[in-house]
């Protein structure tokens, strides 16, 4: 993580050639003897490589720290792994108050559904503040809520937020300059590294069912428009609508200029409470797993009138097993999901029951192995 938030990943790849330790220590003002066993722990993980020339020990990336660990390239892995270290590690300290309480200990909904930009909102206030103040770690999220200076420090020593003036692909955080955190904001930080666990899977999972029969596919709570443009390059007859609360419109567009095509389109709204466009193909991919069972069975109501008989519904979700003790990646995520939001993981079952019991027809649920994210659970309006 240190590795991360200095940019040595980055340095490393815009040298061109493998550094010994003592160019490295020099580059970052540190000690030189602490940088060698810094780097060499980094080899043992197989993050960086070690080669010898002439008699001196010489670092390089190795190519999934290339591909994975360094700014300029996509999937924002980078993204994913500093709001691992800076969200959930420091959320998931407050464990023992929500095994007290039941209660989550923020609504994480908070910062992704948009209220960042909602004049009343604690989070909305805590940005706010951020964005104007000469802080270097800030607590976006957290103040009132007792976590204190371990929050959410993404902000660079500026204050600056959202893209930094040096970012040159428009997506990343900036290189941090003299030890540094890179300038980020929360909610583009948020979004990336939701786009960072979903880039590997989301050619799988719109490849899940054959989907081509369809011609026009909303996706609900669509964010970024990741699984939008997926989809689109899979069924280049389809057009796609993401829909999503107005700040994460706002920022989608920011954040991926390439959103702008003409087979994805983005329409802001909230789908508790505004008209969804038309489709025969609705999405909700990680969307009700935030949710109580209420809001589940109100939209997926809401849904189902939109729907044309033999229209679809595909969810996204990974889903528990039946015992619900694994596997591990869903089980650990059920366990964030108490400490963040209303919601739950839950089982193919449990899915099934709720989609059956809105009158949803033809079940079908394809679970994708490995470490993946979510599983497909594809059903339909009956004729
Ligand atoms: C966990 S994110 C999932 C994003 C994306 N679907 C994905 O799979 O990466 C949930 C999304 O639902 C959106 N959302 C939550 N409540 C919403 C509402 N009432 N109306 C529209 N979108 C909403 C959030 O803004 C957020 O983008």
């Amino acid at each position: 993580m240190h590795g991360l938030e200095v940019g040595l990943f980055d340095e490393i790849e815009s040298n061109g050639e493998p550094l010994p330790a003592s160019v490295i220590a020099r580059k970052f003002n540190y000690d030189k003897f602490m940088t060698e066993r810094f780097l060499n722990t980094l080899v043992s993980l197989s993050i960086l490589e070690k080669t010898e020339h002439k008699g001196t020990a010489l670092y390089s990336n190795t190519p999934g720290t290339t591909k994975y660990l360094t700014r300029s390239r996509r999937p924002a892995l980078i993204a994913s792994a500093m709001t691992e270290f800076n969200v959930f590690l420091p959320i998931l300290s407050n464990l023992s108050n929500t095994m007290k309480t039941g209660k989550a200990f923020i609504d994480m909904a908070n910062i992704k559904a948009g209220k960042i930009g909602s004049a009343d909102s604690t989070v909305s206030k805590d940005i706010r503040q951020n964005n104007n103040s000469n802080h270097n770690k800030t607590n976006l999220i957290m103040n009132g809520n007792g976590l204190g200076s371990n929050g959410i420090s993404t902000n660079g020593p500026n204050g600056t937020t959202g893209m930094g003036p040096n970012n040159t692909n428009g997506i990343y955080p900036d290189k941090p300059t003299n030890g540094s955190k890179p300038s980020m904001d929360c909610s583009s930080m948020i979004m990336l590294s939701m786009d960072g666990l979903t880039v590997p899977c989301a050619p799988v999972l719109v490849k899940a069912f054959d989907l081509s029969a369809h011609r026009t596919a909303v996706d609900l709570g669509g964010g970024s428009g990741l699984i939008g443009r997926t989809l689109a390059s899979e069924y280049p007859e389809m057009n796609i609508t993401v829909f999503d609360l107005p700040p994460v419109v706002q920022l989608a567009k920011k954040l991926y200029p390439e959103n702008n095509t003409g087979q994805v389109t983005f329409v802001s709204g909230n789908f508790f409470e505004d008209e969804i466009p038309n489709a025969d193909l609705y999405l909700l991919s990680h969307v009700i797993h935030d949710m109580t069972e209420v809001q589940i069975n109100t939209l997926l109501q809401r849904v189902y009138k939109k729907l044309p008989p033999g229209g679809s519904l595909l969810i996204l979700e990974k889903t528990l097993n039946e015992k619900k003790d694994g596997p591990s990646f869903a089980i650990s995520n059920d366990l964030i999901m108490s400490l963040i939001s209303t919601g739950r993981e839950r089982s193919a079952k449990e899915y099934r029951d709720l989609i059956d019991a809105q009158g949803f027809t033809n079940i079908q649920i394809r679970q994708v192995g490995g470490y993946n994210y979510f599983d497909a659970i594809l059903s339909k309006k009956p004729f």
